[in-house]
Parts: C-alpha cells; structure tokens; sequence
C-alpha cells in the first residue's frame, strides 16, 4: 500500500510508529518549539522526536496537549542523556523527563549515544520503564552494529528502534540491513543533511525531475529504504513541505543515484569512534 502522513510501522513489540515525524534539536525552548510542535500536529504529522539534551521537552508537551489531539494518536520520543547513564540515573533521568514533558508516559524512550562502561546498566532500566507501562517502546540511538551485537545476546527483547544519522551522504547500507534482519526499526535523523547539501548537483536534478524541493527528494529517499524520517523545522512552510513527500516515488534507478553519494560522512560526532 502507498504510504501516506499517516502510515504507521509495527515495531517488533506490537506498536505503531508513525513514519514521517518532526525533530525538535536546535528549536528554542519556549514560543519557538510550542509554535513548530502545534503546527505541524495540525499539518497532520503525529510524531515528536525530543531529548532531554533539546531542552525543549516541557514545550513539546504543552504542544501535545493544547493540540486537542488525543493523546494516543501522537507518538513522542525522548531519550536518556549522556550524563544520566547507569541504572538508577537512568531511571531518575526519565522521570525527569516525563514530568518535564507533562504526559502519563512516553511512546519511545531512547538510549541517546552508547556510552562505553554504562549503557548495557542503563538498558536494563529502560527495559524497567517499559515493564512498567511508562515507556510503550525502548530503543537506542547511535549504536553501531558493534554496540548491538553486544547488547542483544544479553537482552530479553531487542531494541525496537535504532536512530542514527542517514541521508544519501551517510547511506548506513550494512547497518540498515542488520537492523532489517534483527527487526530493528532504523529511524533517520539529520535527513536533509542538516540542510547543508541542498544544493548538490544529483540532487537537484533528481528533484527538477520530479518537480519536487530538494528537501523533499532526500526525506523520500530514506522513507523508501524504510526508515521513519524526522526533519526538523521551526518554519511553517517547510513543516508543510517536509510532510508533502507522499505524492511521488523514486524510480529505483534514481534512488540508486542517491546512494552512489554515500561519503560516509557523518555531520555528527562518530559513534564507531566509542568502544
Ligand atoms: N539521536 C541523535 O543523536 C540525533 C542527532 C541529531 C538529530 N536528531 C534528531 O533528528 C532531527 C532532525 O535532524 P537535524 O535537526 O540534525 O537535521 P535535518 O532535519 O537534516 O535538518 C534541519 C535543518 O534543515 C533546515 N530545513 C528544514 N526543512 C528544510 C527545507 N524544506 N528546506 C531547506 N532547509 C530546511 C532547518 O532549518 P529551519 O528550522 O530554519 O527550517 C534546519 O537548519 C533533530 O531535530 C532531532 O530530533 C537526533
């Protein structure tokens, strides 16, 4: 079936997550957020990507719950700091969070970076919360295959979602392909590149052939390799035009273009770098 804004995928725990969310790194805690938050919920986007680290956390619940939305349509993700790794910190972390977000519990609460020497304590307190029906899904961030295959021998459940950088610039392919056979969800973030390559030759061809923007070929190219997209933007209009991505498809032989332009370069601090 075509996938549309309102196309959700089944985790390997049963839940529903949407495919095309809002990212909220680098929104202003205050107007900025709550504004960014509200209006892409009316543009139809039901999932929020914070973290304690954003800082924004208690605007994007005040979002949430001003949208008049019920609470169960809308998915939103926080994750556990660097700085509150080990169990009881991690447990404390996330109470933090929550209240600071307002809500009765949280739809995906992620390992933000695999700290060496903390996070395997720190896994068994998310899958604490998750026993506890405070968290509905557990996941990780920036785990390379080296950090997973360290973590699924010795956990019950596997890690619903994985969220790393990928855009045509970092393909991730064996990572990806890791990910599909472990039923690990892969989500992208920084998928428009931080907007920094927007005006790249492939791309702007590829997006004059479809008659689309830029952004919206990059956000298509990791839907279509199965990933949930989080862009971000504090502008309504782009809000509006990372959402408007389900009115075209990539021809295989485009979207193999866009792959050749893998660098293997990572906008942000390396995660195969952490032991
Ligand atoms: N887990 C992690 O370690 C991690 C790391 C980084 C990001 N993330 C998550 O992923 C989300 C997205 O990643 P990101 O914020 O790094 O980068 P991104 O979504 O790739 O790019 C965001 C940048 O592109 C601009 N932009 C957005 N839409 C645009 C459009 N249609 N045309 C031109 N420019 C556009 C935005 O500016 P304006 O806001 O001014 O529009 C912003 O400067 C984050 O917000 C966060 O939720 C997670």
């Amino acid at each position: 079936m075509a996938l549309s804004l309102q196309s959700r995928v089944t985790l390997n725990d049963g839940s529903n997550m949407p495919v095309l969310g809002l990212g909220v790194w680098q929104a202003a805690a205050g107007k900025e957020t709550r504004k960014a938050v509200a209006h892409a919920l009316e543009t139809g986007y039901r999932l929020i990507d914070t973290a304690k680290l954003y800082g924004n956390e208690r605007d994007v619940g005040i979002a949430v719950r001003e949208s008049g939305i019920p609470r169960e349509e809308i998915f939103v993700t926080t994750k556990l700091w660097n700085s509150d790794h080990g169990y009881e910190s991690a447990l404390r972390a996330f109470q933090g969070s929550r209240r600071e977000l307002g809500l009765e519990y949280v739809d995906l609460y992620l390992i933000h970076w695999p700290v060496p020497g903390l996070r395997q304590e720190s896994w068994k307190a998310l899958l604490k919360l998750r026993e506890q029906g405070e968290v509905r899904s557990i996941g990780v961030s920036n785990y390379m295959i080296p950090h997973l295959e360290e973590l699924l021998p010795t956990s019950p459940i596997p890690p619903s979602v994985n969220q790393v950088e990928f855009h045509p610039f970092l393909f991730q392919k064996e990572l990806l392909e890791y990910c599909r056979a472990h039923r690990i969800q892969l989500e992208a973030y920084s998928p428009l590149a931080r907007g920094q390559r927007l005006k790249h030759p492939v791309i702007r061809e590829v997006a004059t052939k479809y008659d689309r923007t830029p952004a919206q070929v990059l956000i298509r190219w990791s839907l279509q390799h199965g990933l949930v997209v989080i862009p971000k933007s504090v502008r309504p209009e782009r809000i509006r035009e990372n959402a408007d991505v389900f009115g075209f498809e990539l021809k295989a032989a485009d979207m193999a273009r866009l792959d050749a332009l893998d660098e293997r370069s990572h906008l942000a601090w390396n995660p195969e770098d952490l032991p």
